[in-house]
């Protein structure tokens, strides 16, 4: 099978063939810094999200500005991490089953590998393995602080599930998380304050529970993007998981402008119609589940819809004047998803290709 043709470093980003989605660096290595700064300044670490961007590239990026590690949503993220040689990965999700505690036991022997739990079996699976193949393995417990999605109840299910991970061989007792994802988003800032303290206090109340049943509880952390400076600012939370803040999407665009958009998708018009022209990029290649994406420019342009391959905008303006061949620049209401969909990033610094990087963790949802 033929190789993917791709663009040489030097090329101008009007020249890739598209869709093509690209990477502002200056903007993404700004909001790095930016995130690190204001955690350096208020005294908590981050161990910034990859599943956002998946690539070990951005990985270093984050850890070189001083992140203690990085978080992977699978297994399968991480072992794109560790064969690049990250070396502290928390695993956000519940990891079950024998052949996959066996992939992340493997990890173990090469890295610093901490994953969350929430159920008793799953921990003595974990020690079981861990133990046999002479491994430790970090463990957090994962309290459901308000997100209702997984987790154990905060205060005595989470003190029995974390006395039990501190009882067992193989197993580290490493502390706690607590995402609160159900206010990450809010567009309201004193509702979002309100509701992502309370949850970050109830973790941090429950890991004083915890450490009153003699445990050391070192690891609580929790937050995302919309919820940097408010969960951060919490007493007592260790660190911050956030994804997004590195390239920023739509939907968070709609939440504040703390950081700046890095990502987008340059698209090509292949129709001009009456009162509407049609790009190359469809649901194969920009999600939708946070809405339609938002055309950057030119301006006048408004997405009305997607097929798989095809992008319906209404022109008024100046993209009344986009001929055939002329390029349009989306913004995908939701990075994760879209990110996900794509082979390559095109990383481009003052409009000019830097190089076109490999998205080496996209797909490994196992
Ligand atoms: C457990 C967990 N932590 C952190 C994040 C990062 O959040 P954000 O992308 O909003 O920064 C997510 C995102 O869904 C998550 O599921």
């Amino acid at each position: 099978m033929a190789t993917e043709y791709l663009a040489a470093p030097g090329t101008s980003e009007s020249d890739l063939e598209t869709p093509a989605l690209v990477i502002d660096m200056d903007v993404a290595e700004g909001n790095i810094a930016r995130l690190q700064s204001w955690a350096n300044a208020n005294d908590v670490d981050i161990r910034p999200h990859a599943k956002t961007h998946k690539t070990p590239l951005f990985a270093r990026k984050q850890i070189e500005a001083g992140a203690i590690g990085v978080c992977c949503a699978k297994v399968g993220e991480a072992e794109v991490m560790v064969a690049s040689g990250v070396r502290d990965i928390l695993i956000t999700s519940q990891i079950i089953g024998e052949r996959k505690i066996n992939r992340l036991a493997s990890l173990a022997a090469e890295a610093n590998i901490v994953v969350a739990v929430e159920s008793e079996g799953n921990v003595r699976q974990i020690s079981e393995i861990a133990s046999n193949l002479n491994v430790e393995i970090g463990v957090i417990v994962e309290v459901n602080t308000g997100m209702n999605r997984c987790g154990t109840a905060p205060g005595e299910e989470t003190v029995a599930l974390s006395k039990l991970v501190d009882s067992l061989p193989g197993l580290r007792y490493d502390g706690m998380m607590g995402y609160e994802g159900h206010v990450v988003a809010n567009r309201d800032f004193e509702e979002r304050k309100t509701e992502a303290v309370r949850s970050a206090t109830t973790l941090v109340e429950t890991a004083e529970q915890v450490r009153a049943a003699g445990l050391d509880v070192k690891i609580v952390s929790a937050a995302g993007t919309g919820t940097y400076n408010i969960t951060g600012m919490v007493e007592g939370i260790t660190d911050l998981q956030c994804g997004s803040y590195i390239f920023m999407d739509g939907d968070y665009l709609e939440v504040f402008d703390d950081f700046d958009p890095a990502l987008s998708l340059l698209s090509t018009v292949i129709s001009v119609q009456d009162g509407y022209v049609v790009t190359d990029a469809g649901k194969k290649s920009i999600s939708e589940d946070r809405g339609l994406p938002i055309v950057i420019a030119p301006s006048g342009g408004t997405v009305l819809s997607l097929s798989e391959e095809h992008c319906k905008i209404e022109v008024s303006g100046e993209a009344s004047n986009l001929e055939v061949g002329d390029r349009v620049r989306l913004r995908p209401m939701h990075g994760d998803t879209t990110i996900n969909m794509h082979s390559h990033y095109f990383l481009v610094r003052q409009g000019v290709l830097e190089s076109a990087l490999e998205i080496a963790g996209r797909g490994r949802v196992r």
